[in-house]
């Protein structure tokens, strides 16, 4: 285990991003700030940086990260269930799962897999593929609704449709113990709105996304930072 979360380092340089009291961290959205900017520039390169109207949607998003129960009762976030993160196209969601993931990587930690290479690989491998998905591991499935329809030799699948139903059997998995359950959270990025989702994936996917997912989004002017 890491004796100093609250210290993030950075080749030689070390950031503080909260204080240990009584054995807790206390995480300070200031300092985490600063080490995001940081953290952003070396993964995403100089032009990186914490635009100010997206703070508030930032601060929800940590004190996701951080696994801050009191803070996400208080904003109506659920720290047991994962992220839906939508909004226009190029407006940061991406980048922010990928950035965040650094944040308190002991608590969240998951894959990143673009949904359109998931079915590049349904359509190459078959059905195989899926079962990867139905183990006990956390996932971010980036960009959920561009990716081209499953077909594997004339077979055809709504491969993220087919997922997300077993990624929900997974999350309420009676016979599992909350820690294997928190093991097995879904997180997604999206330009789909709801309606959209349920037009895709079925009203059996819509209904059980409520239930997996807190439902984060940009606001829907948001620019477009590429
Ligand atoms: N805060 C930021 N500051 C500067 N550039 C950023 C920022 N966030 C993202 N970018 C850049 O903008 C581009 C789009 O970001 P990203 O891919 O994260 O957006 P997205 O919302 O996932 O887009 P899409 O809907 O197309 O998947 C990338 O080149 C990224 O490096
Ligand atoms: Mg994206």
């Amino acid at each position: 285990m890491n004796p100093t979360p609250h210290i993030k380092t950075e080749g030689t340089s070390n950031f503080q991003i909260g204080e240990i009291i009584n054995n807790t961290v206390h995480y300070d959205f200031e300092k985490i700030k600063t080490y995001l900017n940081i953290k952003g520039h070396i993964l995403f390169g100089k032009n990186f940086k914490i635009y100010k109207e997206d703070e508030p949607l930032l601060f929800k998003l940590c004190c996701y990260f951080i696994q801050d129960h009191y803070s996400c009762s208080r904003i109506g976030i659920d720290t047991n269930k994962g992220l839906l993160l939508s909004g226009p196209v190029g407006c940061g969601k991406t980048s922010l799962m990928k950035l965040l993931a650094h944040l308190a990587p002991h608590k969240t930690n998951y894959e990143i897999i673009p949904t359109r290479n998931i079915v590049f690989n349904f359509n190459a491998s078959g059905f195989e593929v899926l079962e990867k998905y139905s183990q006990t591991k956390s996932f971010c499935f980036d960009d959920l609704g561009v990716e081209p329809k499953g077909s594997h030799y004339a077979k055809e699948c709504n491969v993220l449709g087919e997922i997300l139903l077993s990624r929900y059997d997974l999350f309420v998995g009676n016979n599992k113990s909350v820690a294997e359950r928190s093991r097995s959270i879904t997180h997604i990025t999206t330009n789909l709105n709801a309606e959209e989702i349920e037009k895709r994936y079925g009203n059996r996917v819509r209904s059980r996304i409520r239930a997996m997912f807190n439902l984060i989004s940009f606001d829907e002017n948001s620019i477009d930072k590429r």
